[in-house]
C-alpha cells in the first residue's frame, strides 16, 4: 500500500470517529431535552432519584442546601407567585415578626400558606430539616 492510500484510510477512520462522536453528543442532547421535568418516587420501590429517596427513608437529615435545591428553590429562587426569595431578609423578616419568628415560619411552612403547598412540597422532611431550610433562605 502506498503512503498516500494508508493516509487516506487513517483520514476516513478519523472522520468516522468524528461522525460517531459528533451523534452520541446529539443523542445526549437530545435524551437532556426531553428529560421529565420532574419524577415521582413511592417509597420502598425503585427510582432514578434513588439517592434522594434513601436519604428521605434511611439516611442522616437532609441538608439545609440540599432541601432548598430539591424543593424550596423551586419558587424561592425566583419569587414565585409572591415566595419571599432566598436572601432576601427583608421580605423573610417582615414575615418573621407577623408570624412570631422562625417557629412562626415553620408552622405555615408545614400547613402550606396560599400557593404554596404544604411542607413546599418535601413530603419526607423532618419539622428540623424544613426549619434549618427556612433559617438558610431567610437569614433568620
Ligand atoms: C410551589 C412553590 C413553592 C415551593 C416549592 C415552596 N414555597 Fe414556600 N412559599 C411559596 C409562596 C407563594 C409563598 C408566599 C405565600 C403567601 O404568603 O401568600 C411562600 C412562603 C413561604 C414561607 C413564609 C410563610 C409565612 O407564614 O409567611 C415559608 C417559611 C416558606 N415558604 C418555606 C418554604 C420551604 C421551607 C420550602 C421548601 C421545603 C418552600 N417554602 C417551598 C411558594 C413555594
Amino acid at each position: 500500500m502506498n503512503l498516500i492510500k494508508k493516509m487516506l484510510v487513517a483520514q476516513a477512520a478519523v472522520l468516522a470517529l468524528w461522525a460517531v462522536s459528533a451523534q452520541a453528543a446529539t443523542n445526549d442532547e437530545i435524551a437532556e431535552r426531553i428529560k421529565p421535568v420532574g419524577e415521582v418516587c413511592v417509597q420502598g420501590q425503585e427510582c432514578k432519584g434513588v439517592g434522594a429517596v434513601a436519604a428521605a427513608t434511611g439516611g442522616g437529615a437532609k441538608s439545609a442546601d440540599d432541601v432548598i435545591a430539591a424543593h424550596c428553590g423551586a419558587c424561592h429562587t425566583a419569587g414565585v407567585l409572591g415566595a419571599p426569595k432566598v436572601g432576601d431578609g427583608a421580605a423573610w423578616k417582615t414575615r418573621a415578626d407577623a408570624k412570631g419568628g422562625v417557629d412562626g415560619l415553620l408552622k405555615s411552612a408545614i400547613a402550606g400558606i396560599n400557593a404554596m403547598p404544604p411542607k413546599g412540597t418535601c413530603a419526607t422532611c423532618s419539622d428540623d430539616e424544613l426549619k434549618s431550610a427556612i433559617k438558610k433562605m431567610s437569614g433568620l
